[in-house]
C-alpha cells in the first residue's frame, strides 16, 4: 500500500469467557479455571496420573507464581520487576469427562501460559508451545478417558524466556475446554469480512471452517445469520452439506444489509454474526460473534480517517501487566485501565509489545477504541526462542502470527498489524537479509488476513533503512521518540507514519522537588521523581514537545504515549545495569516511572495534562501541587493549572495572585525551523531554559507563590467564560482512613474485581498529602483480598500481603469475587496506631 488504500472490515470474534463483559453465546467451558493444584520446580513426576499433589499449593487460573514476591533487593533486576519469574512451574487439574461424549471432541483453547508450555492429559503429551503471550489450542481426544477422572498436566517454564520488563509466571490467562461433535467449526474457524462498505449497503463476507475428524461420512446444515446491534435477525442463510470423513472445507456466505449502522469511536455499534451446526433438527454447535461495520483509511499526507472523518490518534501504550495483579489477567482490570484511559480522552491502544488476552479486543470493540496490535518485542528470547533474528523469521513465527492474526482478525477494533517493536537486527540491517526478513514477516500476516496494513515499531531511522529498502514490505511505519518519524519521511514519502512512541516522559504520584528540573534529564537523586512533571528519558520528551510536534505534523496519524500506566519492570532512569544505575537509591526500584497513571490506577499530574487536549467532552481544572509545606512558610512555591481554559486567576487565601494565560509558544512561531531542522529541539534542550517554553502552551504557571497555610483556588476560563475551579486545601492532622469502592457491587464468579482506595484524611475530609502510615487489612465474608499497590515505584512491601504502607496520602486494594459465594464482604483497614474504618460490598 504505497499509495493510502481504504481497508474495510466486519468483525467477529469466538469468545470464550464467562466473565461480564461478553454476552455472546460460545461452546467454550471456563469453569475449567477453578480448583488447581500448583508448585514450583522440577517436578516432572507431576505428568504421571496417580502422582501424589496432596502437598500442592491450590490455586484459580489466571494465576501468576511471582506476583507475591518477594521483591529480591539491590542484586535482583530491578529492569523485570525483583520479582521471582525465572523457573519452572507445575498446575494439575483433576477433571471429569462425561461417558456420553465418548463420540464427541476434546479441546483446550489457553489464552496465554508464561512461557514454552507442555500440555499433558494423563500422562500423554498432548500439546506445546513456545511464546509465552501467544494463544494456542489442542485436541486432547486420543488421551482423553470418557466415563472417568483424567488428570490434566501443565508445565510452565520461563528459563530461556528474556524480558526487558517483568513478564509473570504461569498460567496467566484463562483456559478454555469443549467438547464438541466430530463434524464441527474448528477453533478460529469463522472469518467475515466487509468487502464494500457504504453508508447505503455493505456486503458481508464469512466464510467458515469445517471440519470432520470421524471416518464416516456426516450431513450437517450450516445456519449463518446476522444480527443488527438490537439482536434482532436481519439476514440467515443455510446450507446443507456433506462432509466425506476427515475432510476439512470452507463455506462462503455472502450477504448484503442496507443503511448499516456504523462501528466508531463514537458509537462502537456491534452486530451479531451466528453460526449453527445442525444435524437434522439438532443444534450440535453454535457460536455468536460480534461484528462491526466501518471504512478506514491511512494516508501519507493527513493521517488516519475513520468512516470518512480525519481522527488523531490519541494514543497510549499499554504493558500486559496489572500492577499489583501482576501478569494474572482480569477482564475487570482491564476494562477498568481502559475506563481510565478513555476519560483521558484516548481513543486508541498499542497492545506494546505482544499479543495481548483476547478480552482486551471484546472490551475496546465495545469501547470504540482503536488497536495497533503487536505481536513482539524483538525476534529472539523475547519471543522465547535463543536464536538470531534471521533464524527466528524463517523457523519460528509463522506459527506464531498465525494464532495470533486467526484470533484476532475479526475485531473491528483491531487497525494494524504489527510484525514487532524495535527488531534492531532488521533496523541495522545486520544479517544483510533484512528486507527479505520484513518481506516474509509480511506475507505471514498477509496469509491469514490482508483487510489492515502491516506496520513496525521502529527506533533506528538510519539512511540505509532508506537506501537499503529494508521497510519496502511494509505499508506503515511506525516511530519510536525524537520525531524519527521525519527522517523516513523522505524515503518513503508515500508510506502512512504514526508516532508509536512518544514522551517516555517520567513521575512519581504525590512527590514534588520544589527546585524545577534544570533540564530534561534532571531527575533527582532519591529514586522518586517530581509529580511536576518536567523530566524524561534522555532519547524522549515532555508531554509538551510531542504535543507541539503533532500540532505541526499533521501527515503523522497520531501519538501512542510511552505508557499509559506505570507496570512493573524497567523503571528508567534507575534501571540496574544499564547507564543511570549509579545512584544508590534508584537501585531499588521495580516498577517504571513512564505511567500517566501509576501502578496502583491513581492518575499522576500528568493525566490532567493529556485530559485537558484529548478528551474535547468535559472540563479539565487541575491544580498542584498540594498545600502543606509545613517549614517552608514564606518559601516560594511553584504552582501549576492543568485546564483546557486558555486562562486562570490564582487565589491564595482569598487574595488574587494574578491571572496567567497560554502563551503561543516558540515552536509555534519557530515551526518553520522545524520542518527544516529535524534537531531543532536538540538543540533547543541544550539552550538553557528554552525547552520548558513549551509547557506554557499547554499548562499554566505561578512560579513563586509564597507558602501560608490555607487555601489555594484556581478560577478557570474560556474564551473569557469561568470553566471552573479546583481547591487546594492544607491538611490538618492526619484523623482517619477514608475508603471508596469503584464499584459497591460485584458478580459472584469469581473473576470480577473491586478497586477500593484508602485515603488518609483529616477531621474536614482533606487528603493529607505525606501520610505513608502502614495500613493493615482484614477481609472477611464473600470476598478474597488479592492485593494493594500504592504507586511507589520502590516499594518492596509485598502486594499480597495483608500490610502496606499509603504512599502520599493513598493507597488501593483489589478485592476479588469468590465463584458462587453471595453476600456481603467487608474490608477492614486499620493504621497500627489504632485508626480503622471498613467498607462493606456485595458480591452477587
Ligand atoms: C522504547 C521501547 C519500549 C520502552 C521505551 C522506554 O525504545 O520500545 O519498550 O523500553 O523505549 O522509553
Amino acid at each position: 500500500m504505497k499509495n493510502s488504500k481504504i481497508f474495510s472490515f466486519v468483525i467477529c470474534v469466538v469468545l470464550t469467557t464467562s466473565c461480564s463483559i461478553n454476552n455472546n453465546q460460545s461452546d467454550w467451558d471456563t469453569s475449567i479455571n477453578f480448583g488447581w493444584k500448583f508448585a514450583k520446580g522440577d517436578n516432572q513426576d507431576a505428568i504421571e496420573i496417580n502422582f501424589d499433589d496432596s502437598a500442592w499449593e491450590s490455586v484459580d487460573l489466571p494465576h501468576d507464581w511471582a506476583i507475591s514476591g518477594p521483591f529480591g533487593e539491590l542484586d535482583e533486576p530491578g529492569g523485570t520487576g525483583k520479582l521471582p519469574w525465572k523457573g519452572e512451574g507445575w498446575y494439575r487439574k483433576t477433571i471429569d469427562l462425561p461417558a456420553n461424549a465418548k463420540e464427541k471432541r476434546l479441546q483446550f483453547l489457553f489464552d496465554g501460559v508464561m512461557a514454552s508450555p507442555e500440555v499433558y492429559l494423563n500422562g500423554q503429551k498432548v500439546g506445546s508451545w513456545i511464546y509465552g503471550y501467544n494463544s494456542f489450542w489442542m485436541d486432547a481426544t486420543d488421551a482423553a478417558k470418557f466415563g472417568q477422572k483424567n488428570v490434566l498436566t501443565i508445565h510452565a517454564d520461563t528459563r530461556e524466556h528474556y524480558s526487558r520488563w517483568y513478564p509473570g509466571a504461569g498460567i496467566y490467562r484463562k483456559i478454555s475446554m469443549r467438547l464438541v461433535e466430530p463434524v464441527h467449526i474448528p477453533v478460529w474457524g469463522v472469518y467475515v469480512t466487509t468487502p464494500m462498505v457504504s453508508r447505503k449497503k455493505v456486503n458481508i463476507n464469512s466464510k467458515i471452517d469445517i471440519e470432520n475428524a470421524s471416518d464416516k461420512s456426516k450431513k450437517i446444515t450450516l445456519v449463518v445469520s446476522i444480527l443488527n446491534p438490537d439482536s434482532e435477525e436481519v439476514k440467515n442463510m443455510d446450507k446443507e452439506i456433506t462432509m466425506e470423513g476427515n475432510s476439512k472445507q470452507t463455506f462462503d456466505f455472502n450477504f448484503e444489509i442496507g443503511n448499516p449502522v456504523f462501528w466508531d469511536t463514537e458509537s462502537p455499534e456491534l452486530y451479531i454474526c451466528k453460526t449453527e451446526l445442525k444435524s437434522g433438527n439438532k443444534v450440535i454447535q453454535s457460536n455468536e460473534t460480534n461484528f462491526g461495520v466501518r471504512t478506514f483509511e491511512w494516508t501519507a499526507n493527513d493521517g488516519f480517517h475513520l468512516n470518512g472523518r480525519r481522527v488523531q490518534i490519541h494514543g497510549v501504550n499499554l504493558h500486559h501487566d496489572h500492577g499489583p495483579l501482576g501478569a494474572a489477567f482480569y477482564p475487570r482490570a482491564m476494562e477498568r485501565q481502559l475506563e481510565i484511559m478513555k476519560d483521558m480522552g484516548v481513543n486508541s491502544i498499542r497492545t506494546s509489545h505482544n499479543a495481548p488476552a483476547p478480552e482486551l479486543l471484546d472490551l475496546c470493540d465495545k469501547m470504540g477504541l482503536i488497536v495497533y496490535n503487536e505481536l513482539f518485542d524483538k525476534y529472539d528470547a523475547t519471543a522465547g526462542v535463543q536464536c538470531s533474528t534471521g533464524e527466528y523469521v524463517k523457523q519460528y513465527a509463522e506459527k506464531e502470527v498465525k494464532n495470533f492474526v486467526l484470533r484476532d482478525r475479526n475485531h473491528p477494533c483491531v487497525f494494524m498489524w504489527s510484525i514487532g517493536n524495535e527488531i534492531s537486527d532488521i533496523l541495522t540491517n545486520r544479517d544483510g537479509e533484512a528486507p527479505e526478513h520484513v518481506a516474509k514477516m509480511v506475507e505471514y500476516f498477509k496469509n491469514y488476513d490482508d483487510t489492515r496494513p502491516t506496520s513496525m515499531g521502529c527506533h533506528i531511522a538510519s539512511a540505509s533503512v532508506g537506501d537499503k529498502k529494508i521497510l519496502d514490505a511494509l505499508e506503515t511505519t511506525g516511530w519510536n521518540y525524537g520525531r524519527r518519524y521525519y527522517t523516513t519521511r523522505k524515503a518513503y514519502p508515500n508510506m502512512p507514519l504514526l508516532y508509536t512512541e512518544s514522551a517516555s516522559a517520567f513521575g512519581t504520584r504525590g512527590d514534588y522537588k520544589l527546585e524545577f528540573s534544570k533540564n530534561k534529564i534532571d531527575w533527582g537523586n532519591d529514586g522518586k521523581i517530581s509529580e511536576y512533571m518536567l523530566t524524561s528519558a534522555p532519547w524522549s520528551d515532555i508531554p509538551e514537545i510531542e504535543f507541539e510536534y503533532m500540532r505541526t505534523d499533521t501527515f503523522v496519524a497520531g501519538e501512542y504515549v510511552w505508557t499509559g500506566f506505570d507496570y512493573l519492570g524497567e523503571p528508567t532512569p534507575f534501571v540496574n545495569g544499564r547507564r543511570f544505575t549509579s545512584r544508590k537509591d534508584g537501585a531499588y526500584a521495580r516498577s517504571s516511572y513512564f505511567g500517566i497513571v501509576d501502578l496502583a490506577g491513581l492518575p499522576k499530574n500528568s493525566f490532567y495534562n493529556y485530559r485537558s487536549l484529548w478528551n474535547t467532552k468535559e472540563n479539565t481544572v487541575h491544580l498542584t501541587p498540594h498545600w502543606n509545606w509545613e517549614g517552608y512558610e514564606g518559601k516560594k512555591i511553584p504552582v501549576l493549572l492543568y485546564t483546557n481554559g486558555d486562562e486562570a486567576e490564582l487565589f491564595l487565601n482569598g487574595k488574587s495572585l494574578g491571572k496567567k494565560k497560554k502563551k503561543d509558544f516558540s515552536i509555534i512561531s519557530n515551526s518553520q525551523k522545524l520542518a527544516e531542522d529535524p534537531d531543532y529541539i536538540v538543540k533547543l534542550e541544550n539552550s538553557k531554559d528554552s525547552y520548558y517554553d513549551a509547557i506554557d502552551a499547554y499548562r499554566l504557571r505561578w512560579m513563586d507563590v509564597p507558602y501560608e497555610r490555607g487555601e489555594l483556588k484556581a478560577v478557570a476560563y474560556n474564551k473569557g467564560k469561568k470553566i471552573g475551579e479546583d481547591i487546594i486545601i492544607s491538611a490538618g492532622k492526619p484523623a482517619k482512613l477514608q475508603l471508596q469502592a469503584d464499584r459497591k457491587e460485584i458478580k459472584a464468579d469469581g473473576m470480577d474485581l473491586c478497586y477500593i482506595t484508602i485515603e488518609m484524611i483529616d477531621n474536614n475530609g482533606t487528603l493529607c498529602p505525606r501520610a505513608m502510615d502502614k495500613l493493615n487489612f482484614k477481609i472477611e465474608g464473600c470476598g478474597k483480598f488479592m492485593g494493594v499497590a500504592n504507586g511507589d515505584q520502590m516499594g518492596l512491601d509485598v502486594f499480597t500481603d495483608l500490610t502496606h504502607p499509603l504512599f502520599f496520602g493513598k493507597a488501593v486494594a483489589v478485592i476479588k469475587s469468590i465463584k458462587g459465594q453471595t453476600g456481603e464482604c467487608k474490608l477492614t483497614v486499620g493504621t497500627d496506631e489504632g485508626k480503622e474504618s471498613i467498607i462493606t460490598i456485595n458480591s452477587k
